[in-house]
């Protein structure tokens, strides 16, 4: 009789153990999906209405809250991190334990705009690996994930919109391919460069993408790619003829000024106003004795 009640018991405890965490995992999967949907904008209509989409890197809670909310429309966490943040070299040796902290404080920032997470060099090298690494952004709350590739990432492309993943695709020049590419370079300018990235436009609208980034390609192709396809082009160095705009944070506010991308204009120089309230900390402190 004890070992039947004993077993009753074991066997309730169980049950209720296991239906709680069902209904808490049902709620958190609710929650992100609302949570998310908030935040993607229809940006295929903002291309037809001729709305110009923006689009700014955050790596921290303090940078995302601050470009949150000045209506900013989308944030990316880019794996541009390791070299602004991280001071790596190139964005070859980001990791993907890296990207998802960032993404994590990050997303406790944002509010309205649209969370985009870059996948790291090496994540996504198969479409099963591209659909378990974009979970894991969406766990930490990313609304939407970036790899950089056309038609040569296709499969992984699909696999993970085919997922319910929102996906942003990245063309033109590739910085996780630097290393092989011996630098940044413009992409475009012969005729079979710029086939080459009309044909991966078409491909990745085709294969779910929302959007496409447009990295440093020459302006005449890019203002034909953005007439050739249905989703928005987000350019960066590529001309004013994309349907939006992004850039580095730290290149358009003065925060790296060690190199600055030729096309950038700065609008602020925070590191010269950092350099200056350290001397003035260090000035104050050393003559009067305070820190105050
Ligand atoms: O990593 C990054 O910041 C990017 C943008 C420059 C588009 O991919």
């Amino acid at each position: 009789m004890a070992v039947i009640a004993g077993a009753y018991f074991a066997l309730a405890f169980w049950s209720a153990a296991l239906l709680r965490r069902f209904f808490h995992k049902l709620a958190f999967s609710a929650q992100r999906l609302i949570f998310r949907a908030g935040r993607m904008k229809d940006f295929r209509q903002m291309k037809r209405r001729g709305e110009k989409i923006t689009a700014l890197t955050a790596y921290d809670y303090p940078t995302a809250r601050l470009l949150d909310e000045t209506g900013i429309d989308i944030i990316l966490v880019g794996d541009s991190l390791g070299m602004v943040v991280l001071g790596y070299k190139d964005t070859t040796g980001v990791t993907l334990e890296e990207m998802l902290h960032h993404t994590r404080a990050v997303a406790r920032g944002v509010k309205q705009a649209l969370l985009v997470a870059d996948m790291p060099i090496h994540t996504y090298d198969t479409p099963e690996q591209a659909v378990e690494t974009a979970r894991k952004f969406v766990d930490a709350g990313a609304g939407a994930v970036k790899l950089e590739g056309g038609l040569s990432h296709v499969e992984q492309i699909e696999a993970i919109t085919q997922a319910g993943i929102q996906f942003m695709a990245h063309i033109g020049m590739l910085p996780q391919r630097v290393r092989e590419e011996g630098g940044y370079r413009i992409k475009g300018r012969t005729q079979s460069e710029a086939e080459a990235l009309l044909t991966d436009a078409r491909a990745v609208e085709k294969a779910g993408a929302f959007s496409v980034v447009l990295e440093i390609v020459v302006a005449d192709v890019a203002r034909q790619i953005t007439n050739a396809i249905g989703i928005p082009t987000i350019g960066i160095g590529s001309g004013k003829h994309c349907d939006g705009q992004i850039l580095v944070t730290h290149d358009l506010i003065g925060l790296f000024p060690w190199f600055t991308p030729k096309f950038v204009s700065p609008e602020a120089r925070v590191a010269e106003e950092i350099r200056r309230a350290v001397r003035a900390f260090i000035e104050r402190t050393r003559n009067r004795g305070m820190g105050r």
